[in-house]
C-alpha cells in the first residue's frame, strides 16, 4: 500500500482506523459498468478516483456477494465468492489494486448471522431432512400445537410477522429477518470454522477490515425448551436486559467467538480490523469493541440524536466515555443504507421520533412538506460539527453530495423486505439506496446505461458530483476541503469543551482539540457571536464576526 500522510497512518500501521475516515459504498446502487441497471465492482473501481479526490482513507463495500436479493444482499449464498451480476473475483483483485494504487484500504460487510436460504448448507439442510446433521447448522425445530402446525416459539422477525417459517416436511426454521434469511446455529463448529475462513479469504486478498453485520446476533440460547418472549417482543436496544439474559441479542457468550476471530485478525500485519453493527444499550457495546474482539462497535446514538446542543454533548460525552473504557475510539455516523438520509431528516420538524419519520413517509413524503432548505443547511453544519470529533467519521454514498431521500417511489418499485413483510405499514430502505448521480445529463445520470434497479427521481441531476466539482459552494467541496484540512488538523484523540453552560443551552456547542482547532456549532434559529480566531472552514455563509443559525465553523487559534 502506497504510503500517504493522515489520521489513517502508513500502511502497517495497527491504528489505522481510530481516526479514519470511512466511506460506505452500496454496491448495487453506486456505478453500473456494464449497463445491467445494478452498479459492480468494476464500477466502484472506475470511481475509486472520486474518493481518493474526496479525502477518505477506506472504503467499506456493504455485500457483493452472491445473493438472490431478497434483503439487498444481506442474504448471502456464498462467503468467498461475487455475484456473478456484479462482477468476478478478478473484478474484486482489480479493484484492491486500485485501491491500493490511490492509498485508500478496502473493508467488506460479513453477515454471520444468518445466509441466503440459497446457500448450499442450507439446500443441504432441506434436503436431506429432520434429524439430519445438515439441518444442525441452522435452527430447525417442531412446532406447537396440533401437528406442530403453531411456530415453535413467539420470537417475531425483525422485518415484521413471525421469525419461524415452515418446510415442506412440516419443521420449522429460524430467521430473525427474511425468511430467506435463516439464522445459522452457532453452537455448530462447522459454523465457526466457515467464518474462520471467510475472514482469511478476504484478508489474504486485501482487505484491511469488516463490517460486522448483526454482531449481537449470534450466541442464542437454543437450550430445549426455546424460551418465549411473552410481553417483551421488542428488540430495540432500550427493551433489551442490561445483564445479557435475553435469549437471542446480545448474549455474553458472543465474546467468545469474537475472541477466536481476534485470532485471526492478529495473524495479519497489521491486524485485521472490525467494527460491530451491534443493536445494544450503549453500556453493553464496549465489549464488542475489546481489543480482544472485534476493535471497535458502531455508535447510532449520534444519528438518532437531535440537533439540540445540550442532547450532543452529553452524547457526545458517553460515546467518547465508552470507547475509552474498551480502549477503542468511537465511531459517528450520520446516514447508512439502513436510515432516511440525514438532510431530509433535518428537514422535519424537531419534534420528529423514528415512528413520525416512518409515518411521514407513507405520506410519500408529502405531509409535512419538508423544509429542504433547512435541512441542508442543518446536514452541513452537522457533517462539519462530525468530522471535527475524535474518532472514525462513517459516510455513506451519496452524502457528499448533499443527496435527500427519495420519497416518492410507487409502492410497486420498492424492493426492501420490510414493505411486505409488515403488511404494507412501513414502506422501508429504498428510498437512500436509489443509484447515484454522477453527471447532471447522460444516460441516468451517469450511473450506468441500463435502466437502475430503483428509478432515480426527476432533478436527480441537480445533484450530480460533475456539477458540483470546483463550486466552492457545493456540497461536495465541503466535505472535500474538510477532509483535507482535516488530515493536517487530527493530532490526538482529546477533545476539551469550550464555551459556558449558558451558551450550550442556548445552542452554541462549541470544542477544541489538540493544536488550536475549534469545531464551534450553532444549532439555534438566532445569531450567535462568533469566538475569536482564523476562520478555518465554515458549514454556511459567515456573517460579519457572527455565527449564523445551523451553521459550524472550524477556527484556529494560536
Ligand atoms: C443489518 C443491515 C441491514 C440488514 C440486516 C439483516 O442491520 O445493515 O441492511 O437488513 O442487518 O442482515
Amino acid at each position: 500500500m502506497s504510503q500517504r500522510p493522515g489520521p489513517a497512518g502508513p500502511p502497517n500501521d495497527a491504528g489505522w482506523w481510530r481516526q479514519a475516515v470511512i466511506y460506505q459504498v452500496y454496491p448495487r446502487s453506486f456505478a453500473d459498468a456494464d449497463g445491467d441497471g445494478l452498479g459492480d465492482l468494476p464500477g466502484v473501481t472506475s470511481c475509486l478516483p472520486h474518493l481518493a479526490d474526496l479525502g477518505v482513507d477506506a472504503v467499506w463495500l456493504s455485500p457483493f456477494y452472491p445473493s438472490e436479493l431478497a434483503d439487498g444482499g444481506y442474504d448471502v449464498a456464498d462467503y468467498r465468492n461475487v455475484d456473478p451480476r456484479l462482477g468476478t473475483l478478478d473484478d474484486f483483485d482489480a479493484m484492491v489494486t486500485e485501491a491500493d494504487r490511490l492509498g485508500l484500504r478496502i473493508m467488506v460487510d460479513i453477515v454471520p448471522n444468518h445466509s441466503s436460504d440459497q446457500h448450499l448448507w442450507f439446500q443441504e439442510a432441506l434436503a436431506a431432512g429432520r434429524g439430519s446433521a445438515a439441518r444442525e447448522r441452522y435452527v430447525f425445530r417442531e412446532g406447537r400445537g396440533e401437528g406442530g402446525g403453531l411456530p415453535p416459539t413467539d420470537w417475531p422477525s425483525s422485518f415484521g410477522g413471525p421469525a419461524w417459517t415452515r418446510v415442506a416436511d412440516g419443521q420449522w426454521y429460524l430467521h430473525l429477518y427474511a425468511p430467506e434469511q435463516p439464522d445459522f446455529n452457532w453452537d455448530h463448529p462447522e459454523v465457526r470454522e466457515d467464518f474462520h475462513r471467510t475472514l482469511r479469504f478476504w484478508s489474504d486478498r486485501g482487505v484491511s477490515g469488516f463490517r460486522i453485520d448483526v454482531a449481537h446476533g449470534l450466541a442464542k440460547d437454543l437450550a430445549e425448551p426455546l424460551r418465549d418472549l411473552g410481553a417483551d417482543l421488542s428488540y430495540q436496544p432500550d427493551d433489551l436486559p442490561e445483564d445479557g439474559s435475553h435469549p437471542l441479542w446480545d448474549r455474553d457468550a458472543v465474546h467468545e467467538i469474537y475472541r477466536g476471530w481476534r485470532q485471526v485478525f492478529d495473524e495479519y500485519t497489521p491486524p485485521r480490523f472490525a467494527v460491530a453493527e451491534a443493536w445494544v444499550r450503549p453500556s453493553r457495546r464496549t465489549a464488542y469493541a475489546s481489543p480482544h474482539g472485534l476493535g471497535q462497535a458502531f455508535n447510532f446514538d449520534f444519528l438518532g440524536a437531535r440537533l439540540n446542543a445540550s442532547q450532543l454533548r452529553a452524547t457526545i460525552d458517553d460515546a467518547l466515555a465508552d470507547a475509552r473504557e474498551a480502549g477503542a475510539t468511537s465511531t459517528w455516523v450520520l446516514s447508512n443504507h439502513d436510515v432516511v438520509r440525514h438532510p431530509t431528516r433535518y428537514a422535519l420538524p424537531d419534534h420528529f421520533t423514528k415512528q413520525d419519520i416512518a409515518a411521514w413517509l407513507l405520506t410519500d413524503g408529502q405531509d409535512p412538506r419538508p423544509d429542504m432548505d433547512l435541512g441542508l443547511r442543518k446536514a452541513r453544519a452537522a457533517t462539519l460539527l462530525m468530522l471535527a470529533l475524535p474518532g472514525s467519521a462513517y459516510l455513506y454514498q451519496g452524502e457528499e453530495l448533499g443527496l435527500p431521500e427519495v420519497t416518492g417511489l410507487a409502492r410497486e418499485e420498492l424492493r426492501d423486505p420490510i414493505w411486505v413483510r409488515s403488511g404494507g405499514t412501513v414502506k422501508g430502505r429504498d428510498g437512500c439506496r436509489v443509484p447515484l448521480p454522477w453527471t447532471h445529463d447522460g444516460a441516468h445520470y451517469g450511473f450506468g446505461t441500463g435502466e437502475p434497479w430503483l428509478p432515480q427521481p426527476a432533478g436527480w441531476g441537480s445533484y450530480a458530483a460533475d456539477l458540483q466539482r470546483g463550486d466552492a459552494d457545493s456540497v461536495l467541496e465541503l466535505y472535500r476541503a474538510a477532509l483535507r484540512l482535516r488530515r493536517d488538523l487530527v493530532v490526538d484523540e482529546e477533545l476539551t469543551w469550550a464555551g459556558s453552560a449558558s451558551q450550550t443551552e442556548s445552542g452554541l456547542l462549541h470544542f477544541t482539540r489538540t493544536g488550536g482547532w475549534h469545531a464551534v456549532s450553532n444549532l439555534s434559529y438566532q445569531s450567535a457571536a462568533l469566538p475569536e480566531g482564523e476562520v478555518l472552514l465554515s458549514s454556511g455563509p459567515p456573517a460579519d464576526g457572527q455565527l449564523p443559525p445551523w451553521t459550524t465553523v472550524w477556527l484556529r487559534t494560536a
